[in-house]
């Protein structure tokens, strides 16, 4: 055993030594795109790897120790359209170090301490557009060489050491320029002319955020027309803020946004006043961010702000909106995670679009009068509805868009009586009361998105979704129905397209619940119970193109069903799901495998059932294995009803195997009697005053076996028949008389006999025929007319000497096939034939 630290001492040396040499063809870089993206980063790469190829469009060499760009670096890659150089640790950019990249149109630079820039670094780069040059140790733009790059569009020149707001006079040459960021850098002033080459550009969006600025000369955005102006984080109290505001007069803007950071605030102590300067300004779009102690009264604050038509306020300790100018000309308002006591009860007759999400402290709903009012959004904000919906509620009949999702309890007790126009409408994650007690989406007729997933609902109301004949989205998912059923509650959505019904612990879906859904595409019922993939009830959908049955129970499919899957189907997710991968589902399994290209992870697909199979994967079963079951399937089947068929028989035919085996049994010459006499009842005096003194008492004596005498009291007469009668003579003598024919029983007997006869080739029936019988009673028993014909066949005549021959000839044909006796009697019972004949 090697001790575990001269282990260690010989493995860290070895790991060390194999960490620095790479193996061959070791790629640096992640191929993302074949032949377009690649990311080399954070590789320690000191140049460009040689592997990428010249095709390659988009490349990031981010934090790889680079140093240095020397004129056409980047010659090889003519294509390239994105080149991220963030943080390569580059000091110097050589003249044409971007010489050839004709289709570059963004450059990173972010993190890197140039000291040196070549006044052609940028050189070419004829369509650049968006260059980002953060934090890059420039401290001014008048020496930054990009005046030629006529197609930028955006400009990020933030976390500089830029002291200068003024404008160089290459700007006049950026004419397509939208965006310029020059925040966090150290502009303290802003002077006149500082912005005097944008006198004629009217879309630039420029962020001068997280600058100290102490000073803005009145006048120095005088007619100036501005996309965006943000002023974020940039005065270190009101009494600057207030003056800077005013120095912005004659400025007209499309956003202007005020405010702070949430981790950079400077204002200590917010006066509205400092809003005063904005009056002089023209605003389109206001936003104010994070400021604290935001005043009480907000009277007269918004003075400035009448005429402006969007206004955004966002994480403001904004007590409450009382008190706004009764001028005001707000089309839209958004108020988001401001610490309202209550909810502002608000009458802007203006108002069009309105957003109060995320807001702490309003608990209840209040309602309003907002009549022009379209767009209502009040999600998230934890508050309860007593009565949901209707125009008195938002005093609106013009809504189009209510958004109530992520709220408390929302009773729903009007059917949104006066907000017919409604297209678009979300509860989710809010608990909804009553929905399901009413059609409470009658008038509803032009919704198009319905969301009330994870309301608590229970549909139990057929008519619930009664109404909504537009509607194209429905998200269900997280409620539950009656008896875990789906009932026919979609009957009139026939313009559905969505429908979400995850997590609603379904079991079963009724018949006939998506007739009418003929345009849907999208069905989620994924995470149920289902233990069926029922296939007949997405036969109407015929447009689905996406089904997700993914985390159910479904152990299989009826395989005959099959073929009526919706055929338009592009998409279907079983994951999730504990197969059954025994053969009785084999069609369904072959099904899987046949349909794989649309299966979602088809390859990862697990058997749960049979035990012997967890884990298998469903693309791996095998018919074959069925087939081998099949044919022990076929053999159990055949052996099965062989089997019947030998016990039927058995039981058909009992007495003649009982035959069979007694010939066996008791061998010839075993035999106890010569002969078994069958007879009728009625003819019982002959048999025993002639036929028992005649041959059992002559010489040599027969033995004869007759049922009244012979056989076993108690056991059944047709076992006896056999047993005692057949098995053990070796002839038979049937009596045919008149009386014979016309029993049943006797017939019995005989038809026994026949078989007998036909099991042993040795014996043979002898006929004796007591009258004279008319041909058409013989003709009757045409077994017994026939076999008359064909054996032995004597008649009992009422004379002597007829009766003498016909005993002769009994005898003679008794003898026949009787064993010698030891004695040698056989000319002993010639001779007495002979006499008795003679007699
Ligand atoms: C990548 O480029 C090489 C050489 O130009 C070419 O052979 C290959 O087919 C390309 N691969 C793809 C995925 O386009
Ligand atoms: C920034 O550039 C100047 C020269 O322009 C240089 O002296 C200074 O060290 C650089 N700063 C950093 C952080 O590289
Ligand atoms: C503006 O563009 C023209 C033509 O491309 C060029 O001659 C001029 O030097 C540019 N101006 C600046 C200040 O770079
Ligand atoms: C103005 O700039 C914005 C981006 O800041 C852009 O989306 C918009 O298209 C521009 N408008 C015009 C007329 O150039
Ligand atoms: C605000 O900034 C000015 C100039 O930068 C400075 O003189 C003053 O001390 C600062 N005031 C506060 C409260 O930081
Ligand atoms: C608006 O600007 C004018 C001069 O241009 C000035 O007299 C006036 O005081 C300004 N108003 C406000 C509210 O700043
Ligand atoms: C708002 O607009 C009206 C007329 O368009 C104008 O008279 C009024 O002075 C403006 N108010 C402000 C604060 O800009
Ligand atoms: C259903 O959708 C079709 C096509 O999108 C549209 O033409 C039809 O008007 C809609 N039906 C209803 C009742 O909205
Ligand atoms: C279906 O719903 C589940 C849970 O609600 C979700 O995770 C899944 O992404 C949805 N399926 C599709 C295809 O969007
Ligand atoms: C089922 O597969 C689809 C497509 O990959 C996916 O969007 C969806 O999220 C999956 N469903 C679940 C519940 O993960």
């Amino acid at each position: 055993m090697t001790p575990p630290w001269r282990l260690a001492g010989t493995l860290i040396p070895a790991m060390a030594f194999l960490a620095c040499v790479r193996p061959e063809g070791w790629e640096p870089c992640v191929e993302v795109v074949p032949n377009i993206t690649y990311e080399c980063m954070e590789r320690n790469l000191y140049k460009i790897p040689s592997s990428i190829p010249s095709s390659a469009k988009n490349l990031d060499l981010s934090f790889n120790p680079l140093m240095f760009l020397a004129s056409h670096s980047f010659s090889r890659f003519p294509e390239l359209q994105v080149l991220d150089l963030s943080r390569c640790e580059i000091q110097t950019i050589e003249d044409d170090a971007y010489w050839g990249l004709n289709y570059l149109s963004t450059l990173i630079l972010t993190g890197n301490p140039i000291q040196n820039l070549a006044p052609g670094a940028f050189s070419e780069l004829f369509r650049l557009q968006k260059l980002v040059a953060v934090e890059i140790n420039l401290s001014s733009l008048e020496d930054f060489p990009i005046g030629h790059l006529r197609t930028l569009k955006e400009l990020n020149v933030a976390h500089n050491f830029i002291h200068s707001f003024k404008l160089p006079e290459y700007f006049s040459n950026l004419t397509n320029l939208e965006y310029l960021d020059l925040s966090n850098n150290k502009i303290q002033n802003i002077h006149c002319d500082d912005l005097y080459v944008l006198h004629d550009k009217s879309n630039l969006s420029l962020d001068l955020s997280l600058n100290p600025i102490a000073f803005i000369q009145p006048g120095a955005f005088n007619k100036v027309k501005l996309g965006g102006l943000t002023l974020r984080s940039n005065f270190n109290s009101t009494h600057v803020m207030k003056q800077c505001i005013q120095g912005l007069a004659g400025l007209e803007v499309q956003q202007l946004v005020l405010g702070e950071f949430k981790n950079e605030r400077c204002v200590e102590e917010f006066d509205k006043s400092a809003l005063e300067g904005l009056c002089n300004l023209t605003i389109a779009e206001f936003r104010l961010a994070f400021l604290d102690d935001f005043p009480e009264d907000t009277n007269g604050f918004f003075k400035c702000l009448v005429n402006v038509s969007a206004v955004s306020l966002a994480n403001l300790y904004l007590n409450s909106l009382e008190g706004l100018p009764r001028d005001i000309k707000w089309q839209s308002l958004k108020l988001v995670k401001s610490k309202v006591n209550q909810f502002p009860t608000l009458a802007l007759p203006s108002l069009k679009r309105y957003i109060f999400t995320t807001n702490r402290g309003a608990t209840s709903f209040a309602e309003f009068e907002l009549k022009n009012l379209e767009f209502l959004d009040l999600s998230r904000n934890g508050m309860s509805f007593k009565s949901c919906c209707s125009q008195s509620v938002f005093g609106t009949t013009s809504l189009k868009y209510l958004d109530l999702s992520f709220n408390d309890v929302i009773t729903m007790s009007v059917n949104f009586i006066g907000l017919e126009l409604l297209e678009h409408l979300d509860f989710q994650h809010s608990t909804l009361k009553q929905a399901s007690q009413f059609s409470a989406f009658l008038s509803l007729s032009k919704l198009l998105y319905l969301d009330m997933s994870y309301t608590h609902t229970q549909v139990a109301f057929h008519g619930i979704f009664s109404g909504l004949v537009s509607l194209q989205v429905l998200k269900m998912a997280g409620n539950s129905f009656k008896d875990n059923s789906l009932s026919a509650v979609f009957t009139d959505l026939t313009n559905l397209t969505f429908l979400d019904l995850s997590k609603c612990q379904l079991e079963h879906v009724s018949p006939g619940v998506f007739d009418t859904l003929l345009r849907l595409q999208f069905l989620n019922m994924s995470h149920n119970n289902f233990v069926l993939l029922d296939v007949l009830s997405f036969n109407p959908l015929q447009a689905l193109q996406i089904l997700d049955c993914s985390f159910n129970k479904i152990e299989s499919s009826e395989g005959q069903e099959l073929q009526y899957f919706p055929s338009h189907l592009t998409t279907l997710n079983l994951t999730q799901n504990p197969f059954d991968c025994s053969c009785k589902y084999q069609s369904f399994l072959q099904w899987i495998k046949d349909q794989r290209q649309l299966l979602v992870e088809a390859k990862q697909l697990e058997c749960a059932m049979p035990p012997d199979m967890r884990g298998m994967l469903v693309l791996s079963f095998r018919n074959a294995t069925c087939q081998i079951n099949k044919i022990v399937i076929i053999v159990t089947v055949v052996s099965v009803l062989v089997v019947s068929v030998i016990a039927f028989l058995v039981y058909k035919f009992y007495f003649h195997l009982m035959l069979l085996a007694g010939c066996k049994k008791y061998g010839r010459g075993e035999n106890t009697y010569d002969a078994f006499v069958i007879y009728s009842s009625q003819d019982e005096d002959w048999v025993r005053n002639e036929l028992v003194k005649n041959l059992e008492e002559g010489v040599p004596p027969f033995r004869l076996c007759l049922h009244y005498r012979d056989f076993i009291p108690g056991v059944a007469i047709a076992a006896n028949i056999i047993q005692e009668g057949f098995h053990k003579s070796r002839k038979v003598i049937v009596v045919v008389s008149r009386h014979f024919i016309q029993s049943r029983w006797c017939v019995f007997e005989y038809e026994i006999a026949q078989t007998w006869q036909f099991l042993s080739s040795h014996a043979g029936i002898i006929f004796i025929v007591l009258q004279k019988l008319e041909k058409s009673l013989l003709r009757q028993q045409v077994e017994l007319y026939r076999l008359l014909s064909r054996n032995t066949y004597l008649e009992w005549e009422d004379n002597i000497l007829g009766q003498h021959i016909f005993w002769r000839r009994l005898r003679k044909a008794l003898m026949d096939g009787k064993p010698r006796s030891p004695e040698g009697t056989a000319d002993a019972e010639n001779n007495q034939q002979e006499t008795t004949a003679l007699t």
